[in-house]
């Protein structure tokens, strides 16, 4: 008998375009795990919704998103690839989990403090409570593993606490998660200062290279990128983070140790490996990017993958819901 996949969940937030951070962090390794797992990514367009969005291009950003999972490899027919907001149980999961979370614990969370000063004149509820929404993501899938970066670390504790403190009232209703830990992505940096990640929001365009970024874009960008006054290709994340930070892009598109690159670029100057990292970096990207383009016109099968899968993830979500209301005490509807 064919043994029961563990189940995996993800996502990324629907909001500008995305970056070979969140490609060589995270959507290059999700895409290897449909073999093992039963999937699950969303676009997270509900918490999105925590910043204050341009409605016409945050649903562009919501369908541009999906395009890239799908191009990027994620197969539609064999992981459920969907948005978040068609499955309203997200939302009614996360009323009933505010319910049993408790203000203290949301404080403490650093992606709050750190979206609080960043956008001080839109501190809203939602904000504060995101990591509960995120809880009820997880949680309504029976998920048995999640791929996440450290930043998102704190934010699946949580997620531990909130189902175990459920659980310990109601019996077991959820499913505890945990940290995916496999062969994780690597932590791409900024371009223009190594020791900070890569974001898809920094305001310097230099720093970030896009999904979307053309070749030349590309080289210029790798071109420009820090360095330091050095002219050795070294992997020393402490003493030359700009170098090791091109380093590790280099190795997750190409397979090879520091070791052996830096043998590939002994002798070499900067200039050689920079125009190496940029054009590895540009082919790995042309066939997705093409991809995406014929994806972005081909709306019939986009909407055709999107209808199939929010349906799928509806079921699923929904069992957990009903099961969750009952415990609680909520009156069953009558059909
Ligand atoms: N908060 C995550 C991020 O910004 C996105 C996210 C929302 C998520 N819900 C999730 C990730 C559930 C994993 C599981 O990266």
């Amino acid at each position: 008998m064919e043994e029961k996949k563990k189940i995996l969940y993800s996502g990324m937030q629907a909001t500008n375009a995305l970056t070979i951070g969140n490609y060589l962090g995270a959507l290059k390794n999700w895409v290897t795990l449909n073999e093992e797992y039963e999937c699950f990514f969303g676009v997270m367009d509900l918490h999105s919704l925590t910043v204050r969005q341009n409605p016409t291009e945050f649903r562009q950003n919501a369908r541009k998103l999906y395009a890239l999972y799908v191009a990027a490899g994620l197969d539609p027919k064999k992981n459920c690839v969907y948005y978040q907001s068609h499955v309203p149980a997200h939302a009614q999961l996360s009323w009933i989990l505010n319910c049993f979370t408790y203000m203290g614990e949301l404080n403490r969370m650093t992606q709050f403090k750190d979206k609080s000063a960043k956008h001080a004149d839109n501190i809203n509820a939602g904000l504060f409570t995101y990591p509960v929404l995120m809880a009820a993501d997880i949680l309504l899938y029976q998920t048995d593993v999640v791929p996440v970066g450290k930043d998102q670390m704190q934010h699946l504790e949580i997620t531990r606490d909130i189902a175990m403190r459920f659980n310990n009232i109601y019996g077991d209703v959820f499913k505890i998660p945990e940290a995916y830990i496999g062969k994780s992505g690597a932590r791409i940096m900024s371009l223009q200062d190594p020791t900070k990640k890569m974001s898809k929001s920094d305001e310097n365009v230099n720093a970030t290279i896009l999904l979307t970024d053309d070749t030349d874009t590309i080289i210029r960008k790798f071109k420009r990128a820090v360095t330091d006054s050095d002219t050795q290709v070294r992997y020393d994340v402490e003493n030359k983070p700009g170098v090791s930070n091109l380093m590790d892009i280099y190795s997750s598109i190409t397979g090879k140790s520091s070791d052996e690159i830096e043998a590939e670029f002994d002798g070499k100057g900067y200039g050689d490996f920079k125009l190496a990292v940029g054009e590895t970096v540009a082919k790995e990207l042309a066939p997705i990017q093409l991809e995406y383009e014929r994806l972005l016109k081909d709306k019939e099968y986009i909407n055709g993958c999107i209808k199939e899968n929010d349906e799928k993830a509806a079921y699923f979500a929904n069992k957990t819901l009903r099961k969750a209301m009952k415990k609680v005490g909520l009156t069953e509807m009558i059909r």
